[in-house]
């Protein structure tokens, strides 16, 4: 049987600088620009979670779009809606949160936890113009 993707989009808020204490104000300023000023800034962020299965003849359903919600929700929402991404995440303690940083975060949260299907795609959007993605080939 064919398999079939399903994505869905959600949405956060969340705030960071990048910024690395280890290098001088200067060399900040010039590698990271704006995004290096000193009380941070914030994004409406929005994820998109692309998981990939066969189709249930019974239901219609890869998975069960409520399940998909609420595993997203608890293991990566619930952590960074309106949370302040240098300090508020253990795991991305002592990076710099670009859009790249935080679509591994989500990768690493949601890989395996999808119980009947498989994690292919994960997108982050920072912006309209702006996304960072990790992904997989549906039945790899
Ligand atoms: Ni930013």
């Amino acid at each position: 049987m064919e398999l079939v993707e399903v994505t869905r989009k959600l949405h956060f808020c969340a705030g960071h600088r990048y910024w690395r204490s280890d290098w001088s104000a200067e060399k900040n300023k010039a590698v990271f620009g704006a995004c290096a000023n000193e009380n941070g800034h914030g994004h409406n962020y929005t994820l998109e979670v692309t998981v990939a299965g066969e189709v249930d003849p019974g239901t219609g359903m890869v998975i069960n779009l409520s399940e998909l919600d609420r595993i997203v929700a608890r293991k990566v929402i619930e952590r960074v809606d309106h949370r302040n991404l240098n300090t508020d995440i253990p795991e991305l303690t002592g990076k710099i949160p670009t859009t790249e940083v935080l679509a591994g975060f989500v990768w690493q949260q949601l890989d395996g936890a999808v119980p009947g299907a498989t994690l292919t795609r994960v997108r982050v959007c920072e912006s309209d113009d702006l996304w960072a993605e990790c992904s997989r080939a549906a039945g790899s």
